[in-house]
């Protein structure tokens, strides 16, 4: 589904009248409403959502608050279908823009995906296992409900990584391979084990015995913001402020992650920084609204991005308060526009891998 181009009545606002217009439509709705917003969204945004979090938090709260009948996400694509098969069969999921998706995401492909499945099936023995990151397509995580498997978050991938290894010769995971490798590696796995699958290639460019030696099959796909932080990075703001800690998200390259002093979800590097005893200097590798918003918050601390740049999601960036104001306006007129309504035997499977990962979690 496309984005309508937003009607000048909106789009002809000032940011006081954007701002006066989300409060008056949020009190109209009043608890029939929860807005959630995940941690890479900007300010004018973030300020309204009723509950911030890393994308396990998020879809923990849509699995467990059944109260409000509109759930609108602040996020991307993934993030709705997730809350809208977590949610009770009433609520309904509104992405504020349509065209708030991922490209991770879109590098894994359901048909891609089956054919690795039945090629990785011919060609090695045992038994493997699919785990898919959150952040790929409703049909992805539906594939992995379907074949016994779970999805994973940046905050659990060790867990769920683990409890598929205790189960099953190897793991396919998708589509994020950093995350894989990273996590592979934390839990004592040999990158020569982990070969990353090309579904543009034949055998996804391995030769058989590579794919029958390995633990963990990783899909070709990555965060084009994450990825965009090198160790060179890291070696310049370790040499320009000496003593500074490196914290980098495990969406980064595995040579990032290893060079920084630690990893985690966005929720994560909130803790890590907000707990650090005042004076401590930080390089953040992830997106720059958050760590933006980390600097503003922290004044005691000393924090910068990682690079000079300062990547943004371009993705999430699209939800803004003009598309804010118009999904919460649509709905005080009884109108639910940019539903995210994932197929009902989708939902089913998807929603098998979902809970799987929310049961290994809970377990920890
Ligand atoms: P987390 O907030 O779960 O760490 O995920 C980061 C991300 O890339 C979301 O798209
Ligand atoms: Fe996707 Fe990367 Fe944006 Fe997260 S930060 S939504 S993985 S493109």
């Amino acid at each position: 589904m496309l984005q309508t181009i937003l009607p000048e009545r909106v789009t002809r606002l000032n940011d006081n009248e954007l701002d006066d217009r989300i409060r008056a439509a949020r009190e109209k709705l009043g608890r029939r409403l929860v807005i959630l917003g995940h941690h890479y969204q900007r300010d004018e945004v973030i300020k309204f959502a009723d509950v911030r979090g890393d994308s396990f938090k998020l879809a923990q709260w849509a699995a467990n608050r059944k109260e409000a009948e509109y759930i609108v996400f602040c996020g991307v694509h993934f993030m709705a279908e997730s809350a809208d098969i977590l949610s009770a069969d009433y609520q309904k999921v509104v992405l504020p823009d349509m065209s708030a998706g991922c490209s991770m995401a879109d590098m894994a492909a359901l048909d891609q995906v089956e054919t690795c499945w039945e090629d990785l099936s011919r060609v090695t023995t045992g038994k493997i296992i699919p785990i898919t990151y959150m952040n790929s397509a409703a049909s992805i995580k539906a594939f992995c409900g379907r074949h016994g498997g779970a999805v994973c978050t940046s905050s659990n991938a060790p867990a769920v990584m683990r409890w598929a290894l205790e189960r099953g010769d190897r793991i396919l995971f998708l589509p994020d391979q950093h995350l894989g490798r990273n996590t592979g590696y934390a839990l004592g796995l040999r990158l020569e084990e982990m070969p990353v699958w090309d579904p543009y290639e034949e055998l996804g460019g391995n030769p058989e015995e590579v794919l029958n030696n390995s633990r963990v099959v990783l899909w070709k796909g990555h965060c084009s913001v994450h990825q965009r932080f090198l160790p060179l990075h890291v070696a310049q703001v370790r040499s320009r402020y000496p003593g500074i800690r490196v914290i980098a998200h495990p969406e980064c390259r595995f040579e990032v992650v290893q060079l920084a002093d630690e990893s985690g979800s966005t929720e994560h590097i909130i803790k890590c920084l907000t707990q650090s005893p005042a004076g401590t200097k930080w390089a953040v590798g992830t997106e720059i609204h958050l760590v933006n918003r980390l600097m503003k918050e922290n004044p005691e601390r000393f924090i910068i991005p990682i690079d000079d740049c300062g990547c943004l999601c371009s993705t999430m960036f699209r939800n803004d308060p003009q598309h804010l104001l118009w999904s919460l306006e649509n709905l005080v007129e009884g109108r639910v526009v940019n539903q995210i309504k994932v197929d009902s035997e989708v939902a089913a499977n998807a929603r098998i891998a979902l809970s799987q990962m929310l049961e290994i979690s809970a377990r920890k």
